[in-house]
């Protein structure tokens, strides 16, 4: 089954406040530069949220890692456990159809699914509770045949044992998850043959069950009324454990949903993040003021950058040169800079010695965080534009008026040496995709959201839709 976004999108996504403030946290687990790789949890809490992952809520946790979407795109339509479409507002079911369940009986669990979800895998049941799909092995092959419903697994299945579960849950009870046919785990089914003294501490249900019905944090109901599937936390959803409601029932008091308390050490990591956090955001809400940031179109970007960068060839020749601006006027105040080829490698080694305007030019910093980060010297795909060691005059232009530029670019470009829209609007179309190569965490934007002819007119004193609105205070 192809998995792909679904053709129905909702316009925004934004994490609730109790979620942002998860994710934010999330991010502080992970060295600075290495935020991708809270990409998953980010993704399922966002699922968890919206009971299925939308193309938004893509965009808007590759935003807050900075990451390109096509990135994100590829984990969340590579792990199955993301649903792309929407789903039963009680369940999701996952049948294992791989080989071990399937010689156990799961075609005929597949056929419950047909006679009492829908005739279709992914096709919503006509009560809008339920939906199911076939999965690959799901890593419980000694307890076959078995699905995954919610956070639980569904083991030692018939027919039958699973029609009941199904029924069960769109009456809006919450089965017991496990073993159905009275094996405590995993164990042979004739029982222990040995370690059979060993059962000091063994709780009622095996260790995934018993955490299971302990946390309550499954196909979820309170007081017999549905709530959404996976939604355990966010926001007006937000419900509380089943402990949580047994220590409310024994004290007499409103159950409360329990914070996770967070370290010291957490909080200050936290605290040093939070502009980080806030710049991206920023960055974000820049983006997409316009309601623009095709996800397909971004895609496309994030390919042409990849497919550029598999193309780009290693840095070769000598280290850059000085030369003075071309600009006429206030371009003679500040130096410009031409370098060769070699300015990737030469940049990441430069030492601040080199400011003299010789040979081999104090590499911009954020040159030296990404070659840090990536440990790969910046692409030499294209030809480097001329550059400024600083802005002419002491004053760079609001290169935010450009569409497409936030906060972090606008930063990034200083770091590179473009402060004003005429230097923008004089890259070729060699410098330009030199630029697009060099936009690390932002590949592709300068030619997607076509910075040039913006700043053409910008340069030239005259104004954008989208200028105008950054004037009038519309856009951070
Ligand atoms: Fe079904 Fe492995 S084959 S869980």
């Amino acid at each position: 089954m192809l998995r792909r976004l679904y053709h129905e999108q909702p316009e925004s996504f934004a994490f609730t406040p109790a979620n942002k403030a998860w994710a934010e946290a999330q991010l502080t687990k992970y060295p600075e530069g290495r935020e991708a790789s809270a990409v998953i949890p980010l993704l399922w809490r966002a699922q968890e949220q919206e009971g299925w992952l939308t193309r938004p809520a893509i965009e808007h946790v590759a935003d807050m890692l900075g990451m390109a979407d096509i990135r994100v795109l590829e984990v969340a339509s590579f792990y199955f456990m993301f649903q792309l479409q929407p789903v039963g507002s009680v369940a999701h079911i996952q049948v294992c159809g791989t080989t071990s369940c399937m010689i156990c009986g799961a075609e005929d669990l597949m056929a419950v699914c047909q006679e009492k979800i829908a005739a279709n895998p992914h096709e919503i049941s006509a009560d809008g509770k339920l939906s199911w799909e076939e999965v690959e092995c799901l890593g419980s092959c000694a307890n076959a045949p078995m699905a995954q419903i919610g956070k639980d697994y569904y083991e030692d299945l018939t027919a039958e044992r699973f029609g009941e579960i199904i029924e069960e849950l769109r009456a809006g009870k919450v089965p017991v998850p496990g073993p159905q046919n009275g094996r405590y785990a995993a164990e042979p089914l004739s029982g222990l043959t040995s370690l059979t003294e060993h059962d000091s501490g063994k709780t009622k249900y095996n260790a995934s069950v018993q955490l299971a019905t302990d946390l309550g944090d499954t196909v979820k109901r309170i007081d017999g009324q549905e709530v959404p599937l996976l939604t355990p936390w966010s926001g007006k959803n937000a419900t509380p454990t089943s402990r949580e409601r047994a220590d409310a029932a024994a004290t007499g008091s409103k159950p409360v949903k329990a914070e996770t308390p967070k370290s010291s050490v957490q909080q200050d990591a936290e605290a040093k993040k939070k502009p980080a956090a806030k710049e991206k955001q920023a960055e974000a809400d820049h983006e997409k003021v316009d309601g623009e940031g095709d996800a397909e179109r971004k895609a496309d970007a994030g390919k042409e950058s990849a497919d550029a960068k598999g193309q780009a060839t290693a840095p070769a020749g000598g280290a850059g040169e000085d030369v003075t601006s071309k600009d006429g006027g206030k371009a003679s105040e500040a130096k410009a800079s031409k370098p060769g080829p070699k300015a990737g490698a030469d940049k990441a080694t430069a030492s601040a010695d080199d400011t003299t305007g010789k040979a081999g030019k104090k590499a911009p910093a954020s040159a030296e965080a990404r070659t840090e980060t990536s440990g790969e010297a910046p692409a030499s795909a294209g030809s480097k534009p001329e550059t400024l060691s600083a802005a002419r005059g002491g004053k760079a232009d609001n290169l935010k008026s450009i569409k497409g530029v936030g906060p972090k670019l606008e930063k990034l470009l200083n770091s590179m040496g473009f402060y004003h829209f005429d230097q923008i609007a004089k890259w070729s179309d060699e410098e330009l995709e030199w630029v697009d190569e060099n936009l690390e965490g932002f590949k592709g934007r300068a030619r997607r959201d076509e910075w040039v002819s913006q700043a053409k007119v910008l340069a030239e004193g005259g104004e954008t839709e989208f200028s105008g609105r950054v004037k009038k205070g519309d856009v951070y």
